[in-house]
C-alpha cells in the first residue's frame, strides 16, 4: 500500500516511468530505473508470436511474473490479468488472488470500464490493488489495432469510464493509443494517475514495451521510440564467442579446470 500511495502521490509533481519485464535478468535492470514494473500480456505477441493478448493463459503470466518477482526490489509490480480471467467478479477474485499469492506482485491490471466494473469493485473491496487500462485494449481487438477517442460517443465513454474506474478505487490508468486532448483532458479531471502509451505527452506517467525501446522487438508502430539497438550488442558479443571457440582462443587455460 505504501508504495501504491507512492504512485498517487506523484501526480502533478513528477513523472511516473513504467516497463514491461517478462523475465528476471532484465527486470533487474528495469527496476533500478522505474516507478512500476507492468508484466504484460503483451508478452505473448513479443515472447510467443500469438496473433492476440487472447491467447495467453494465467499460467504463462504467472510463471513470468515469478521469474519478474526475482528481479524486482523497489518498483510496484503490476501483473497483467489475462483474457477471460476476470468475467465475472468471483472468477476475477479467484484469479486474482492466485496471481497476487503464487507471484508476490502488488496489483493487478484489467482492460476496460463500465463492462468490468463490478469485477473491479469486488477486488478493491477484497483489498486488491487494481490498475485499470482504457482505450486501445488489446484484449478485445478483433480486427486492426486503432486510436480512440474519435468520436464524439467513443470520447464520453472513455470520459466516463475513468471517472467510473476512479470512484470505483483503481490507483492509476493506463490510457492505451487515446487522442491527445482526450488524454489531456481525463489526466486533468482525475485525481488519480494516468499512465499513457500512445496517449500524448500530457499523461501523468509512460509506459513501453522494453524490447521494443531496446530494439530487441522489431515493431513499427507509432508511439514506439527506439532508444538503443540492443541487437547490435548481442550480436557483437555473440560474434567475438563463436570466433573465440572456432579459432581455439576460448576456452582458454584460465577457463579450464
Ligand atoms: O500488455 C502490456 O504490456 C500492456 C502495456 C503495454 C500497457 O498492457
Amino acid at each position: 500500500m505504501k508504495k501504491i500511495k507512492k504512485i498517487i502521490n506523484k501526480k502533478n509533481k513528477s513523472k511516473i516511468v513504467c516497463l514491461t519485464a517478462y523475465s528476471k535478468n532484465i527486470a533487474e535492470e528495469i527496476d533500478k530505473h522505474v516507478d512500476i514494473i507492468l508484466v504484460g500480456d503483451s508478452l505473448g505477441s513479443v515472447l510467443y508470436n500469438y496473433s492476440s493478448t487472447r491467447k495467453v493463459t494465467l499460467t504463462e503470466m504467472i510463471n513470468h511474473s515469478k521469474s519478474v518477482r526475482l528481479g524486482v526490489k523497489k518498483s510496484l509490480m503490476v501483473v497483467d490479468m489475462p483474457f477471460k480471467t476476470y468475467t465475472t467478479k468471483n472468477i476475477a477474485l479467484k484469479n486474482a488472488k492466485k496471481i497476487l499469492k503464487e507471484t508476490k506482485c502488488d496489483a493487478v491490471k484489467l482492460e476496460g470500464g463500465k463492462k468490468v466494473i463490478k469485477q473491479v469493485k469486488y477486488l478493491v473491496k477484497n483489498k486488491i490493488p487494481v490498475m485499470g487500462h482504457l482505450g486501445l485494449l488489446p484484449q478485445s481487438v478483433k480486427g486492426k489495432f486503432k486510436s480512440k477517442g474519435k468520436t464524439s460517443r467513443e470520447i464520453k465513454q472513455l470520459m466516463n469510464d475513468a471517472m467510473l474506474l476512479q470512484k470505483t478505487g483503481v490507483f492509476a490508468i493506463v490510457l492505451e493509443c487515446i487522442k491527445t486532448p482526450i488524454a489531456k483532458q481525463i489526466t486533468k479531471d482525475l485525481k488519480i494517475p494516468t499512465i499513457g502509451i500512445g496517449s500524448s505527452v500530457h499523461c501523468d506517467g509512460q509506459v513501453l514495451v522494453t524490447d521494443d525501446l531496446l530494439g530487441l522487438n522489431e515493431t513499427k508502430i507509432k508511439f514506439v521510440k527506439k532508444f538503443l539497438n540492443i541487437k547490435k550488442y548481442i550480436n557483437l558479443g555473440l560474434k567475438k564467442y563463436a570466433s573465440d571457440v572456432r579459432s581455439k582462443r576460448y576456452p582458454s587455460k584460465k577457463h579450464s579446470y
